[in-house]
């Protein structure tokens, strides 16, 4: 069976043009002027793009004594839903935990999943047995690695770990990530503000200041240049954070930056809501910052010094959000996007003149495909990729609403947010499974997509290469021992 998407527009990362595209199977077989098909999808009106990569999310994730709302089976529906296509979430062994036996775990919970799917491993333990089984995670297509530098006594690693961890990486062609805030001091802030009774979820933002985030790049930056690895930080949400990944860029290291959606379009004032359900709901590390840090953001995707736009959808309800009450440090950290994510940056990035469409592609499918060795397979309009492609209406419009959202959960961070821009058609591997508002996905028909270790070994120019090949000096005379 051969479908044929007519009369739209293609965008990709760097071209415009009129063309059909036919699929057959999960695969793209052709693309140019008339082509015809068994089914055909009417773009008249429409820009034919690669579905959205969103690079990182937390489904059915255990979290600060309770489960992520949202499972594989709504998750990635929602994701269908706003025209992503592929989803790469983080498998979290338990400190002693295996890493094989954690990643079996984690498989175990996609069975439901309707997008494809890939995993990032998290790194929350160091010993011989972690460094062995990294290479049997890259040998299953696994080839990234999460070190989280916050959360002190449940996830965060120390910064000789995270070495030992990123020089491992650096053997394994493996790209590390890095949650980047420096856990002793959010952990020392935090005490202080609840010891001075300031337990309600704006404390959460006065413990997680910009400073805390921009260290914490810094360090990570500096200690991936010392064991000559690339370095992807995620959630970048503040103009110090920002300003390390650009200074490292212009150095020539592969540094890359992933600014969140609702740090974009969020700013700090939610917290100040009288509302406690209202702020809690907000509560995700890093927090919300206000307008100059968002101006920052956009401009580093504007100019390239950020390289992709994420979700870190990680859901939980109110319900769940109110074991925080009279404590914020309680509060399970996390927000919701995975549905929002593509038509919240097209009214906010594209509408506005901020982003090209092209660009649009590029931060939110294209370079996630590139960095994560997925390309053109993901992320592509191609002869021979995946059909993983949204048609996408830029006129159509609707009002963001938890009561119509796909999520689990009972509200929505961007309630109220009028968008311009939807999918029209969504396809999974050649399955059609949005049609406008009516969801078609089907449960199981994602596939976990394994990936190469290929990443280039970093080549910067770094002040720390002797570090990492010693050059033994050839010495005249040694004294004797002791003289
Ligand atoms: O608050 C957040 N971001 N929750 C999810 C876990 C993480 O830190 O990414
Ligand atoms: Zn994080
Ligand atoms: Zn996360
Ligand atoms: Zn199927």
């Amino acid at each position: 069976m051969s479908t044929v998407i007519k009369g739209g527009t293609v965008v990709t990362a760097d071209l415009s043009y009129q063309a059909d595209v036919k699929i057959v199977g999960d695969v793209i077989v052709e693309i140019g002027p008339n082509l015809s098909g068994d089914q055909t999808l009417d773009a008249t009106g429409c820009l034919i793009m690669p579905g959205g990569i969103d690079p990182h999310t937390h489904l059915e994730m255990p979290f600060m004594g309770t489960y992520s709302a949202d499972d594989f089976e709504s998750g990635t529906r929602a994701a269908l839903a706003g025209g992503t296509t592929m989803v790469v979430d983080f498998c979290l062994p338990n400190p002693g935990q295996s890493l094989l036996e954690a990643l079996q775990m984690w498989d175990n919970k996609t069975g439901k999943a309707s997008t494809d799917y890939s995993f990032h491993m998290a790194i929350t333990w160091w010993d011989e047995q972690v460094w062995r089984e990294m290479a049997d995670v890259v040998d299953r297509g696994i080839t990234s690695f999460k070190h989280f530098m916050a959360y002190k006594g449940a996830l965060m690693v120390n910064d000789d770990e995270m070495y030992s961890s990123f020089s491992r990486c650096a053997e394994l062609g493996a790209l590390p990530l890095v949650h980047a805030e420096n856990g002793d001091v959010v952990a020392a802030m935090t005490a202080k503000l609840l010891a001075e009774g300031n337990n309600g979820p704006e404390g959460h933002a006065y413990s997680r200041p910009p400073e805390v985030e921009g260290e914490a790049t810094n360090r990570a930056i500096m200690i991936a240049d010392m064991a000559g690895v690339p370095l992807y930080v995620v959630h970048t949400s503040c103009e110090q954070a920002h300003e390390a990944i650009r200074r490292a860029r212009q150095k020539g290291m592969r540094v890359y930056g992933e600014p969140l959606i609702q740090h974009l379009t969020l700013d700090e004032s939610e917290y100040f809501n009288p509302d406690w359900d209202h702020a809690a709901r907000r509560v995700m590390s890093p927090p919300f910052r206000n307008k100059q840090h968002q101006d920052s953001l956009w401009a580093g995707l504007q100019s390239g010094s950020l390289s992709c736009v994420a979700t870190d959808h990680c859901a939980f309800t109110t319900d769940q959000k109110r074991n925080g009450v009279g404590n914020f440090s309680k509060i399970p950290n996390g927000t919701g996007g995975l549905e929002d994510r593509l038509p919240v940056l097209w009214t906010a990035g594209v509408n506005t003149g901020r982003l090209t469409p092209n660009e649009f592609v590029a931060v939110t499918s294209t370079n996630i495909a590139k960095i994560l060795n997925m390309y053109p397979k993901k992320g592509a309009v191609m002869v021979g990729a995946d059909a993983d492609l949204v048609v996408w209406d830029p006129k159509r419009k609707k009002t963001i609403s938890a009561k119509a959202q796909q999520s689990v959960i009972d509200y929505n961070v961007f309630e109220g947010f009028e968008v311009t821009g939807l999918p029209r058609y969504v396809l999974s591997r050649g399955k059609v499974s949005i049609v406008e508002s009516e969801v078609k996905a089907e449960p199981g028909h994602g596939k976990f997509v394994a990936r190469e270790a290929k990443n280039p070994v970093n080549r910067a120019l770094s002040q720390w290469k002797e570090i990492v090949a010693p050059r033994k000096v050839e010495r005249t005379g040694i004294p004797a021992t002791g003289v």
